[in-house]
């Protein structure tokens, strides 16, 4: 009888989680309690990282079951406090300026509070009212900002149920994935008996359209998404065909249409068709963007589906400054943008766009229990089923912040990211390997000594019609010596956890094909300063020159072997 009664009892206390206490007294003081802690997180002075191991903290999460008694939501707060937010990476800090991830405005935790407590789903108008308009408003917004169609367009199609000017998804990676699934529907669509490839798959789509291969085609710099996306799809990680970039980071247009040419050229049957050629606006490690134009033109030429990839650098286009660098955008099939990169949004975001309002019409599902054939939800037209309502956050951000406030934010970005640029050559012991143009800044530390000996040998190098084989093996091994030493520097900066930058290992252009280790900065944090640049490059300058002590035996040993190898000593 008892237990029946505690039962009861449980339940009752359970039920009050589901509403609003009648007095909003809880409801505030745990509000309060958080909303406090969150800004001691902010507070906090220490490392950027927290100095717990890895080790440490698996020994903290390692309880194998589900805890059996319920808890008071104070001590689990408490918990969070002391086991999870103490231990998490402030990404917002203006010290950390290695990822495409930054400060956020404060009213944006307020916005996530206003999502999730609507709760929303965005699959269907009968989870999802005015936040079904509100998506659609804002992805006119965006659509008018990227393809500038005729004002008559987006009155018709701003809320038209028939069609999508595109999704709001849950990422970059699955907007990426949008776009090429319709791409791929677009390359095989029905035909007489043939019911297209979405019922088919690609084996039978080849067949009939008299194909080898279905192919996608990008720079060696675009996002792993790419890959992703050709494997989920069908098409195959080996029909992503990869073009080089030239010097300055974007894709080679000459080697890529020489590709396309090799691709679609020849007997029938042994011809690839080109799904889709894909421009990157804001490459992930450089920051710089395609020559779209040259990319549309050759798409058009080949009937390939042309998708840029903005992910990155979409949002510039806010700003008249950056319109240059798009050029072309306008005409592309599809693009994406990612909402928590320079949007800066909390994450996670992706918006993926259709130029022609039709054409999400060939990834359209419907069901019985939901998005029913006739309905008006906007779950008809995306991959995902359940989303949140997170499209409020860019929708009030460009109320809030608005095109100026976006304009302030990148001219602060980019005089960032000059700025840095100029420390590090000031500086001596760096070496810059880009020309930035979206805020992304690639360089190495590498000793002036050694600098000016691979200058000099680079020129011998390039002088030389030949190939010398024994200048190459020499840049090579220097190459990978100062490799190695940046491996080290980056792990030795991480251990010092005062700043951060990322670090990648690429074919740099300089160098190339020898991939060099490189530190990435992303400098897009508007509270960073020149002061905290500076301490950042003081930080690597005095670790890197203390690391070269170390290495500096092994380097002059290797001039010496090389030396004697080519018969001077
Ligand atoms: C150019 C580019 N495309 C796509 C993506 C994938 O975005 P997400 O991480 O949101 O899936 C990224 C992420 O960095 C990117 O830089």
């Amino acid at each position: 009888m008892k237990e029946i009664k505690d039962k009861k009892d449980n339940m009752e206390q359970l039920k009050k989680l589901f509403i609003m206490p009648n007095s909003p007294d809880k409801f505030v003081e745990f509000g309060h309690e958080l909303l406090e802690m969150i800004h001691d997180f902010f507070q906090e002075k220490g490392g950027i990282h927290s100095s717990i191991s890895l080790p440490e903290l698996s020994e903290i999460f390692n309880q194998t079951s589900i805890p059996e008694k319920p808890q008071l939501i104070k001590d689990v707060l408490k918990e969070i406090k002391e086991k999870i937010i103490k231990h998490s990476v402030k990404v917002g800090s203006p010290y950390y300026i290695g990822h495409m991830i930054s400060a956020i405005p404060y009213f944006m935790i307020l916005l996530e509070m206003i999502i999730a407590a609507l709760n929303q789903n965005q699959v269907k108008i009968e989870t999802a009212k005015a936040s079904s308009f509100v998506e659609r408003e804002i992805l006119a917004w965006l659509h008018k900002l990227v393809f500038k169609r005729k004002e008559r367009f987006y009155k018709k199609n701003i809320q038209n149920p028939k069609v999508a000017l595109g999704n709001i998804t849950s990422d970059g990676t699955i907007a990426n994935l949008t776009a090429l699934l319709v791409a791929r529907e677009k390359a095989f669509p029905p035909d007489g008996n043939f019911p297209g490839v979405r019922v088919t798959g690609m084996e039978k789509a080849l067949k009939h359209y008299g194909y080898s291969r279905g192919v996608i085609v990008a720079s060696i710099r675009g996002h792993y998404s790419i890959r992703k996306a050709a494997s989920i799809l069908g098409i195959g990680e080996e029909n992503v065909i990869l073009i080089p970039v030239d010097d300055h980071n974007k894709v080679d247009i000459k080697k890529l249409r020489r590709k396309v040419r090799l691709l679609t050229e020849g007997k029938r049957r042994k011809r690839a068709k080109i799904i889709a050629i894909i421009g990157i606006a804001g490459t992930t490690e450089t920051g710089n963007v395609d020559n779209l134009e040259e990319l549309l033109e050759i798409s058009k030429e080949v009937g390939a589906h042309f998708h840029v990839d903005a992910c990155w650098g979409g949002a510039a286009l806010l700003v008249d400054e950056y319109k240059h660098l798009f050029k072309g955008i306008e005409k592309a099939d599809s693009v994406t943008i990612d909402a928590h990169k320079l949007f800066y949004c909390p994450m996670t975001m992706g918006i993926v766009l259709f130029r022609n309002e039709k054409d999400l019409n060939y990834i359209k599902y419907s069901s019985q229990y939901v998005i029913r054939k006739n309905s008006v939800d906007i779950g008809r037209f995306t991959i995902e089923g359940s989303r949140p309502f997170s499209c409020l956050k860019p929708w009030a951000a460009l109320k809030i912040i608005g095109k100026n406030g976006y304009k302030l934010l990148f001219k602060h970005a980019k005089n960032s990211t000059e700025t840095l640029k100029a420390i590090l050559e000031e500086n001596g012991n760096f070496e810059v390997l880009n020309e930035p143009e979206l805020f992304i800044l690639i360089y190495r530390f590498i000793p002036k000594e050694v600098r000016e000996e691979l200058n000099l040998l680079l020129e011998k190098y390039k002088s030389n019609k030949r190939k010398n084989k024994e200048l190459e093996q020499k840049i090579k091994k220097i190459n990978c010596l100062i490799n190695a030493l940046n491996v080290k520097l980056h792990k030795e900066l991480r251990r010092d956890d005062t700043t951060f930058v990322s670090r990648t290992k690429l074919e740099s252009t300089r160098y190339r094909p020898y991939n060099i280790v490189v530190l990435r900065a992303v400098p897009i944090n508007p509270l960073t300063t020149e002061q905290i640049l500076r301490k950042i490059v003081s930080v690597q300058a005095s670790i890197g020159m203390k690391l070269w002590k170390e290495f500096r035996p092994a380097y002059l040993r290797l001039l010496e072997q090389e030396e004697r190898r080519v018969g001077l000593v």
